[in-house]
C-alpha cells in the first residue's frame, strides 16, 4: 500500500480514476447479468465483489490519499460498489424465481392422480385353479385335506404297497432328505426315511389313519421329483389327489365323479374315458383322460380340422386313478371286507397349461406378472 503523501493527486492513482471505477462497476454489471443460473453468478459474486475484486482493491487504495481526495475518491468508489451490490441482489432474485419456477414443473406431483389405483397383488394362477378344482369337490361334500412334504417313506410309499424295490424309490426320480442317524451321525443317500413326497397319495394314508371311514377328501398340494426343468417338466410341481371310501363304492361311483369334474371345469357336454394302467395302491388301476374341451374330438381322422390342444387325438392325459387297493386299505386299519374306495391324481401344471394354452411350463414357475396379469386380479 502506497504511504500517505500529501501533496498525492488522486487521479494520478491509476486505480481510482473515475473512468477506471466505472469500467470496473460496469463489467461486474455485465458479469451479473451474463450469469446464466445461481452457480454462474456465485463466481461472478466473488470476481466482483469479493476482497480481491478490482473494486475492492481500489477501496483499499483510498486509505493512502491525502485528506482532501478521499472524501471524492469514497463518494465514487461507494457509489460503485453500492450499484454492484444492488446488481447482484436483483439478478439473485430474479435467478431465484426462475430456478423455483423451474423445479415446480419439474417435480411437479400430480396431487389429483387417485391415490387408491395402484393394481394390488393377486394370487398365482396356479393357486387360483387348484383351489377352484377342489372346490368341484367341496361342493360335493369332499373334506379338503393336508399332509407334509417332507414326508415320511412309509407314507409315500410302503403304506401305497410300494414293494422295496419299486423302481420309483429310486434316487434318480425322489429326492431323499438328509437326516441324523440314532447315533447323530448324518444320514447318507436315501437312509433317512424321509423323502420330499412324489405324488399327493401319502395324504391318502394320513386321512384313513386320521378318519373314521367313510372317508371323502381332496388334497391339493406340492409334490417334488428328480426332473430337469423344461418346457414340459420341473423337479417342483402340483397336483390334486381324490379319495372316496365308503361302503359298496364301486368303479361306476369313480367314473361318474370325474365326468362331473371335468363337465364342472370345461362344460356340460364333456366326458372322461379310462385305459387299463398300473398302480401299486389301485386295483383295478386306470389312465384317465378327458375329451378335448377345443375340438371335442371333431378333429380325429380329420386332417382339415387339426387341433393343436390335442395333437388331433381327440383326448388329452390326466393322470391315474383307480379302486383302492384292498393291502392299503389294511395297511391304514379299513375292513376291506365292508369298505372299498376310488382315488385319483392328476397334475395342476399340465390342466393349467392345456386349459389356457401356455406353451413353456416355465412361465408358470418365473414370476413375471407379464405372464400372471391375464389371468385377472383374483385374490
Ligand atoms: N399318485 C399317482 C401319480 O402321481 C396318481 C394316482 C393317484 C393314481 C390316485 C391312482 C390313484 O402318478
Amino acid at each position: 500500500m502506497s504511504a500517505p503523501n500529501k501533496s498525492y493527486d488522486p487521479v494520478e492513482v491509476e486505480a481510482l480514476k473515475p473512468e477506471q471505477i466505472e469500467r470496473m462497476r460496469d463489467e461486474a454489471l455485465a458479469a451479473f447479468e451474463a450469469a446464466g443460473d445461481l452457480e454462474a453468478l456465485q463466481e461472478a459474486k466473488v470476481a466482483h465483489t469479493g476482497g480481491g475484486s478490482p473494486l475492492a482493491l481500489a477501496n483499499r487504495e483510498i486509505g493512502a490519499l491525502p485528506p482532501q481526495a478521499k472524501a471524492e475518491a469514497g463518494k465514487r468508489v461507494g457509489q460503485a460498489r453500492g450499484a454492484v451490490n444492488k446488481a447482484l441482489a436483483a439478478r439473485q432474485s430474479a435467478l431465484e424465481e426462475e430456478r423455483d419456477a423451474r423445479v415446480l414443473v419439474e417435480e411437479a406431483v400430480d396431487v389429483t392422480l387417485p391415490y387408491d389405483r395402484e393394481p394390488a397383488g393377486a394370487r398365482h394362477p396356479l393357486t387360483t385353479f387348484m383351489e377352484r378344482v377342489a372346490d368341484v369337490f367341496v361342493a360335493m361334500g369332499y373334506e379338503v385335506a393336508e399332509g407334509p412334504e417332507a414326508e415320511a417313506e412309509w407314507f409315500n410309499f410302503d403304506a401305497l404297497n410300494f414293494l422295496p424295490d419299486h423302481p420309483a424309490r429310486q434316487m434318480q426320480d425322489t429326492f431323499f432328505v438328509e437326516g441324523t442317524t440314532p447315533e447323530g451321525k448324518p444320514t447318507e443317500g436315501d437312509e433317512s426315511g424321509v423323502v420330499l413326497r412324489t405324488h399327493t397319495s401319502p395324504v391318502q394314508a394320513r386321512a384313513l389313519l386320521e378318519r373314521e371311514a367313510p372317508v371323502y377328501i381332496v388334497c391339493p398340494g406340492r409334490v417334488y421329483r428328480t426332473d430337469e426343468l423344461d418346457a414340459t417338466h420341473s423337479p417342483v410341481f402340483h397336483q390334486i389327489e381324490l379319495l372316496a371310501v365308503d361302503e359298496g363304492l364301486t368303479m361306476a361311483d369313480l367314473k361318474g365323479t370325474l365326468d362331473h369334474m371335468v363337465q364342472s371345469l370345461f362344460g356340460p357336454d364333456m366326458k372322461t374315458r379310462l385305459r387299463p394302467n398300473y398302480f401299486p395302491f389301485t386295483e383295478p388301476s386306470a389312465e384317465m383322460d378327458m375329451l378335448c374341451y377345443v375340438c371335442k374330438g371333431a378333429s380325429v381322422g380329420d386332417p382339415d380340422r387339426p387341433c393343436r390342444t390335442c395333437s388331433s387325438e381327440g383326448w388329452i392325459e390326466l393322470g391315474g386313478c383307480g379302486m383302492v387297493n384292498p393291502r392299503v386299505l389294511v395297511a391304514c386299519g379299513v375292513d376291506p371286507e365292508k369298505y372299498s374306495g376310488f382315488a385319483f391324481g392328476f397334475g395342476i401344471e399340465r390342466m393349467l397349461m392345456f386349459r389356457h394354452n401356455v406353451e413353456d411350463m416355465r412361465d408358470m414357475f418365473e414370476g413375471d406378472v407379464r405372464f400372471t396379469r391375464p389371468f385377472g386380479m383374483e385374490i
